[in-house]
């Protein structure tokens, strides 16, 4: 089927005010727009619809959160009475069409009923992954100068409580913006103190609101925005349309997942992430089916079997997580002892992305679940996966270590240096040809020019994704590594830059570097190297220390900082290039060569024997 014919068809399957005329308007490529003219509703198409067709009564949302022992679940109908109330709260604060609110919340169904409330009434909603500090919220407060914040007093970690309401205060008071009001969910682990005048108790606010109904909004007006990680401390603003997130999401529930209406979907991660935004919010949603909102680990909550649970509990059809979780749960369980103990046979398929999956994962996750693992490729800037193998249309051999071949919408080339393709089994950068289908990004927030700059002007034509890897002779993608500065740690994406910046703003330190190595169990990990200013004689382990602590309170526990070290002078090229990729083979044991613009070898010595001390392969 042409791509036309292709969204043309997956248009015409979810309800627009007004259908669009227009296919795409790729008059002003890069800026693509899909559906120009059609008007919708994002939470129309996940809840209001489902309640018109019938289907008030099944179950739309489980909420499960083994680290409060506490379970829930609505209907459609009750969704649709909490959301649409909840959006009679969000436009008594004055929020409209277009406005900013920035959610910061852990794992609770309220973060989904946010929202939901913000599509509701037009407003463009800014989800924040609870794992970051104060300092990274107040940047998204700043760039994205909300009306209103929704959080709760608390998330619930298996080690600790992490009250979310002091990181909020303190993020306010860093940021040059301020909201008029936050409202504040009040978790019964850990109440939080209100500030008066600002802040509002959600139960109050919900207890006399009136609901509202969907406003219409053009396809291409914001959706939401979500920041990412690039290569410098400022993240980047994906903006996502109404239109496309309806049009693209609903196909791909289909196409990709092959669920049907009233199953059961989970994807294991956050609403912090793209892949809550899209497979635990929107997706499941716009297709009719019972979607899972987990608190709780893939281990320790309590244990190695608690996914196997969920799966027999409810019946889970189709489960979406990333790897990682599945090399936490082989380390505590390589037998698959729990597994025996609970009854999976309703799961038909489990989807991994978010980092490159190692073969061995995926077939030990196959031995163990019996049913087809599927790796997918995609990004917080495409929003649904460029490539997988689409269980809905045809289902492909598994290659392990190939995410399969392009989506039906997404045309992927490889291109060397200069721009040109190259044959199967060469690597280079991995490009899509434009236009991207609907559901990807259509800009930055308020940042058009890094959009075109970042994305675009490397391979005019192209959209550079940031990823290098090959395509087979059969079409088979394979994702290697990132051509950036940025990291993948259990699945969390994050930016080595970002972590240098705050290092560099220790008063001791001179010069630094953070490296991405190895590790078995999140598949990457952050190292930094730092050089001290001269003179300095305090214990580098106290200086070492203060260092892990600065970027846990700028960046977030979510950074996983932890291995650091002092060294005399990082390795450089004659040019001043911080030789990172050598630093990166050293920690990894992995096999070397000194590079010939080295300016001076020795220093190779050094580092190589600060990394054996921190417990490194260090070869
Ligand atoms: N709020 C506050 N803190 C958070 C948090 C949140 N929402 N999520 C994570 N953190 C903290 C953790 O408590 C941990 O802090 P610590 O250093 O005090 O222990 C730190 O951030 C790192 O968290 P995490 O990366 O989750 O590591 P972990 O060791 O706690 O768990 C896994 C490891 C593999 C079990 C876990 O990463 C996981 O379940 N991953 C699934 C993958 C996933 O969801 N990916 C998202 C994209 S699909
Ligand atoms: P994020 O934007 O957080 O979803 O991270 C996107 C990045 O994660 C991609 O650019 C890849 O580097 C990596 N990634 C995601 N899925 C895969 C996959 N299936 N295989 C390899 N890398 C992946």
């Amino acid at each position: 089927m042409s791509d036309s014919n292709l969204w043309r068809d997956a248009a015409d399957d979810i309800y627009w005010y007004r259908a669009p005329a227009t296919l795409l308007d790729d008059s002003n490529s890069p800026f693509n727009r899909w559906f120009p003219d059609g008007i919708t509703n994002a939470c129309y198409n996940a809840v209001d619809i489902h309640v018109e067709e019938g289907r008030g009564s099944q179950l739309a949302v489980i909420y499960d959160s083994p680290v409060t022992a506490t379970k829930r679940n609505y209907t459609f109908d009750q969704l649709l009475d909490e959301v649409s109330r909840f959006a009679g709260v969000l436009a008594s604060q004055g929020v409209e069409k277009g406005d900013r609110v920035i959610v910061y919340m852990p794992m609770v169904p309220e973060a989904l009923i946010a929202m939901l409330a913000c599509a509701r009434i037009g407003a463009i909603h800014s989800v924040v992954f609870g794992g970051f500090a104060s300092n990274e919220l107040a940047v998204r407060i700043d760039d994205a100068s909300p009306r209103v914040i929704v959080s709760a007093s608390c998330g619930v970690e298996p080690n600790r409580v992490v009250e979310y309401k002091p990181l909020l205060d303190e993020a306010i008071r860093l940021a040059s913006h301020k909201p008029s009001a936050c409202i504040i969910l009040q978790r019964p682990v850990q109440e939080a103190t209100l500030v008066e005048g600002r802040d509002l108790d959600w139960a109050q606010a919900m207890s006399g609101a009136q609901p509202v109904p969907c406003v219409p909004v053009n396809a291409n007006d914001p959706l939401y925005i979500l920041y990412t990680s690039g290569t410098t401390g400022q993240p980047k603003g994906v903006v996502r349309d109404t239109g496309g997130s309806i049009v693209s999401l609903k196909w791909s529930m289909k196409n990709i997942y092959n669920v049907h209406p009233g199953e059961v979907y989970w994807a294991a991660s956050d609403v912090g992430w793209v892949v809550g935004h899209s497979y635990i919010v929107y997706g499941p949603l716009f297709n009719g089916n019972t979607t899972l909102i987990y608190e709780g680990k893939p281990v320790g909550t309590p244990d190695p079997g608690a996914f196997w649970r969920v799966i027999q509990e409810y019946d889970v059809k189709v489960l979406f997580t990333a790897p990682t979780a599945f090399r936490a749960i082989r380390k505590e369980d390589p037998q698959g002892k729990y597994l025996a103990s609970y009854d999976h046979s309703g799961l038909r398929a489990l989807f991994l992305a978010g980092e490159r999956c190692d073969p061995n994962t995926l077939e030990w996750a196959q031995q163990q679940l019996q049913v087809p693992v599927i790796d997918h490729w995609w990004q917080t800037e495409t929003g649904w996966s460029i490539c997988a193998n689409c269980l809905g249309i045809e289902q492909l051999p598994i290659v392990p270590g190939s995410p399969a071949r392009a989506v039906p919408g997404y045309d992927v080339q490889v291109l060397d240096s200069d721009g040109n393709q190259v044959a199967p089994g060469v690597i280079g950068a991995l490009v899509i040809k434009l236009p991207l289908p609907p559901g990807t990004f259509t800009t930055l927030w308020h940042a058009e020019e890094r959009f075109v700059k970042a994305y675009f002007s490397r391979f005019p034509g192209y959209y550079e994704t940031g990823d290098a890897g090959y395509i087979d002779d059969k079409g088979y993608v394979f994702v290697m590594a990132r051509t950036d500065d940025v990291i993948n740690v259990a699945g969390h994406r994050l930016s080595t830059g970002a972590m240098e910046e705050v290092l560099a703003d220790h008063p001791d330190v001179a010069e630094c570097a953070v490296i991405g190595i190895a590790d078995a169990m999140k598949g990457q990990l952050p190292l930094g190297l730092l050089v001290l200013n001269a003179g300095i004689s305090r214990d580098p382990a106290e200086i070492v220390a203060e260092a892990i602590q600065l970027v846990r309170e700028r960046i977030g526990p979510v950074a996983a900082f932890k291995l650091c070290a002092v060294v005399e002078r990082l390795p450089k090229t004659r040019s001043g290039k911080i030789l990172r990729g050598t630093m990166r083979n050293i920690a990894d044991g992995e096999s070397w060569k000194m590079p010939a613009t080295i300016d001076d070898p020795a220093i190779i010595d050094e580092v190589s024997l600060a990394l054996k001390q921190l417990g490194l392969p260090a070869g």
